[in-house]
Order: structure tokens, then sequence, then C-alpha cells
């Protein structure tokens, strides 16, 4: 920690964010509790301390505090929105319910450059905001650095350049500069050591599961890139201990299991079975159609499909899974104080009682951290650039029940749209692309014939983390080629639309 950066987690849902972003600057940083002591902090080393955001308001008696010295100036401090409201409440100024909210894209007038803007250029960026409160008064002799539409105090600093407040989010991608914002503070302002980076990360992490894995591991990977990359390293560290199952769950994508078999048992010589149960899971779910509900079934008999392969192929004492930080953050199962999204990331699916300890060896790291990774592991690049696929698979990209004749249909329809991604050479700028659908039925013509038939929506996302996204800015000859070929392709489907909401407000996959 000597020189690095602790992130202070005051429960927002990018605190972690944070962290990623000072590492991917090549310094270490890490998420402590809020309440942290500066002696410890101290003790440790670090060369500066950022105050995350969070759900609270700083005027509630029950919010979140910090050391209350930290605020002071003590070490250089960065306070992100929430954080920035402690510093300027701590300070003399006040904070209160802002006249207008804030969400989503905004945009900062970069009115002083010192500290944190330095070296941008622009006089304006765009910035991500999320935030009900704001600085009505700062404190004596703070400086504004930047205005926002509805923030004059967006950016500031202390008098004697040690605590900085921003009310956007540095962190996210979509704050334009956000790096170079987060660069100024931890080199310019902290001067922080550079040091991490992913080779060692890679054998830090290897070291780590020879000495603590002895016995057999049992992964389930499912072809996507995190349970790939993790069931690789798996193999790198402890070859003779692990077995990898994959369960089809019928609800895969197109020629998934048959890839999986090729390049992981074919090319990567990593040991796997395959466990065709998709008959189980389709039954299970006939003539549901609650989406919390479909994802306990789901959950439910993937644990039993699981439990009833370790049970006659084990003992195993360890049980391996590729998660992330997203899926731990987003299952609430985080220790901060974040509100819960959703319930549903496949962390919230794991069989209870097989008394096997769990290895999460990815759990710190982000999609491009574990891709970074994966690379280093000699993955290739085709199963390392594929989009990201939820666990419960096209169940949720199947509104209301999932039937045969549904699932054929988004199948087919994600089949074409990833088709054409690659085809048009767009494949990996877009985060994700996919296709949706549910009941509705519209009218179409088919030849000389009015028939009725599926609507399904199209969906291209730009995103680094999938913490937040954007929709991608498909070009209309792309949109064209996408619908012409599934209205044309994919029988029982007339119409063809596109999905325009940014994360937040909506999610990624529809449920
Ligand atoms: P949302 O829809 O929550 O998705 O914005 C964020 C990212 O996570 C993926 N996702 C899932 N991944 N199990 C997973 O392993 C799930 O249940 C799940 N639901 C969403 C989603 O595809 C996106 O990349």
């Amino acid at each position: 920690m000597k020189g690095g950066i602790a992130v202070l987690d005051f429960g927002g849902q990018y605190s972690h964010l944070i962290c990623r972003r000072i590492r991917g600057l090549g310094v270490y940083a890490s998420l402590f509790p809020f309440d942290t002591p500066l002696v410890e902090l101290e003790k440790m080393g670090v060369a500066a301390v950022i105050l995350s955001g969070g759900p609270a308001s700083v005027y509630d008696s029950s919010s979140p505090h910090p050391d209350e010295k930290l605020l002071h100036g003590s070490l250089p401090v960065l306070g992100i929105c929430y954080g920035y409201q402690l510093i300027v409440q701590a300070n003399g100024g006040e904070v209160g319910r802002a006249s207008k909210r804030e969400y989503g894209k905004s945009s900062l007038k970069i009115t002083e450059r010192s500290g944190l803007f330095t070296g941008i250029a622009q006089d304006k960026i765009s910035c991500w905001m999320s935030h009900s409160d704001s600085a009505l008064r700062l404190p004596e002799g703070m400086a504004v650095l930047g205005v926002s539409d509805n923030s004059p105090y967006a950016a500031v600093r202390s008098s004697d350049g040690k605590l900085f407040g921003v009310q956007f989010h540095p962190e996210v991608a979509h704050t334009e500069k956000g790096d170079a914002i987060l660069s100024n503070f931890i080199f310019n302002v902290s001067g922080a050591k550079r040091g991490w980076d992913m080779s060692g990360f890679l054998s830090e992490t290897i070291t780590d599961l020879e000495s603590r894995i002895d016995g057999r591991v049992l992964c389930a990977v499912s072809g996507g890139v995190d349970s790939s990359v993790a069931s690789v390293l798996l193999n790198r560290a402890v070859p003779e201990m692990l077995q990898c199952v994959f369960i089809d769950t019928g609800l895969l994508r197109h020629g998934e299991a048959a890839e999986v078999s090729k390049f992981l048992h074919d090319d990567l010589r990593v040991p796997i079975e395959f466990v065709d149960a998709s008959q189980q899971f389709l039954s299970r779910l006939k003539g549901v159609a609650d989406p919390e509900e479909k994802r306990k079934i789901i959950g439910k008999v993937f644990a039993e499909v699981f439990e009833s392969y370790a049970r006659t192929h084990g003992p195993f004492k360890f049980l391996a899974q590729g998660t992330l930080y997203p899926d731990v953050i987003e299952s609430g199962r985080s220790s901060a104080p974040a509100s819960i999204i959703k319930t549903h990331h496949n962390v919230g699916g794991l069989p209870k009682d097989l008394s096997m300890a769990v290895v999460e060896p990815l759990k710190e790291l982000y999609k491009d951290e574990v891709r970074s990774l994966g690379a280093l592991l000699g993955l290739p690049a085709k199963v390392l650039q594929r989009h990201p696929f939820p666990g419960p698979g096209l169940a949720v990209r199947i509104i209301g029940e999932v039937t045969d004749e549904k699932l054929r249909a988004c199948r087919d329809s994600n089949r074409v749209v990833e088709e054409v991604l690659v085809e048009e050479g767009i494949y990996n700028k877009v985060w994700q692309g996919f296709a949706y659908l549910g009941d509705d039925r519209v009218t179409g013509v088919l030849g000389d014939e009015r028939k009725v038939g599926y609507q399904v929506t199209v969906k291209l996302v730009e995103s680094i983390d999938a913490m937040t996204a954007d929709w991608y800015r498909a070009t209309p000859e792309v949109l064209e080629k996408i619908s012409t070929r599934i209205t044309n392709e994919v029988e029982g489907v007339v119409s063809v639309v596109y999905a325009i909401s940014s994360k937040p407000p909506a999610t990624i996959e529809p449920q």
C-alpha cells in the first residue's frame, strides 16, 4: 500500500471502479471501509485518499462519516460526489437538496486548470453526474475549478491545494478526460508511485492459488470470458487438481457448446466435461413469466445439476468461479452499504450445502482487466473479445414465458446481430450487442399476406465495465442490415426496433 491510494467506500455504485481506474494508471489502489482511521492509513503509507460517492445525504444524522481529521487536509484528499459534500460540510460550507437533480450526462466548464485539470486542453468536457444533493455554499477559501449546467461548484479545491472535490464521477467511462483528472490528482497532487500491473497480478495469483489449493477443484465454465480465464488460470496454477464442467442450459447462444469444446478442451487442454441439461431447464421454466421467478428457477436447476455432478464425480474440496467485481457489487454481496441493483447475477445461484470452499481468483477485477489477464494466459483474441453473456442466458432476453418458439427466434436473432457486427467490423467497438423479444406481436405483410409476428428489439451498447453504458450510435446501414436479415431469416419475426436507453436508468439486459 506504500505510495498507493486508499479509496474509502461510502457505498456508491462506483466505489470499486475508482480503484480499478487508478490501477489502470499503474498505481496500487484498494477499497477501505469509510471509517478507517487516519492513523491506520498513515501507517500503511498511502499517498492520498479518495472519498467515494454514496447514496446517503451528509446532513442526515445516520449518514456515514470518515475520520474527521481526513477532511481537513492532513493527507491529499479527493472527494467524489458524496465524498465531496463531506469535505464541504466539514469545512464550514453548506450542503442541501440541489435545485435541479442531475442524473446522467452533463457538461462541465473548466474555470481554473490548477490541480485536477492541468494539461486538459478543452474548456468544456462532458461528465457523468448522479446526485440529488449539492454544495449550496462553499467553505471560506475554497476555489471553484469548474461549473456544470446545474452546479456552480462542480469542481473545487482548498486554498492549500490538498483537498479537492468533484460533484461528477471522473471514474466512469462516460466522463471525458476522467483518467486525466484522476491522474492529475494521484501524480501531481499526491505524488503516488507507479508499480501495479497485470503480469504482477498474474504471478501473485498463481502463487496464491498454489499455496491455497490443496485438494480437487471443480470449476463451472460457460464459454464466457470470465469462466474461461478462471479455468485457464487454475489449469496453470494447479493442473492436476482441476476438473471443469460445462452445463448446457438450453439457453445458450448459437453453437456455444461446440466452440467451448474446441478452444478450451482441444486447444488449451483444460480438463472439461459437458453435461446437457437443457430439458431440465426448459421444462422447469414452462409457464413461468415473472423475471425474478425465472432467474430463481435457473439458479436452482443449475445448482441441482452442478451438485449432482459434484457428488458423482467428487469429492471436490474447492469450487472455482469466474466472478468479477461487478457481479459481486451488483448482487449486493459487497461489504459496502451500496444499494442492490439486481439480485440475479450468478454469484447468487451457488449450491449452498456442497461444503466446498469457494475460490474466486478474479473477484477484484473488471472485464477489461480480465481480458488483459486472459491475453497473458494465451487465450485466443476471439474468445477474449466475445461479448459478455449473462449466466441465465437467453432467458433474460425473453420477456415473459420462455417458449420453444420465442427461444428459437431469440437465439436466431442474437446470431444475426453478432454476425452483422463481425461482418461490418464493429464487433469490438460494441461492448455488447444482442436482441431480445417479448410477447408483443405486431402486424406485418409478408408477400401479399398480412401476418402477425414478433417484434424484436436490437440493443448495441458501449461500455467499459458494464457499470454504466450508453447506446451505440450505429449507422443506418448497419441497423438496416440487422433488421432486414432478422425479418428475412428468423421465422415469426416481422418487426425490429433499436433500443436507445443508457445505463442508468436502464440496465443492459432487459430483465
Ligand atoms: P445489467 O443488465 O445488470 O448487466 O446492466 C451488466 C452486465 O452483466 C451481464 N449480466 C449478467 N451476467 N449473470 C451474469 O453472469 C447474470 O445474471 C447477468 N445479468 C446481466 C450483462 O449481460 C451485462 O454485461
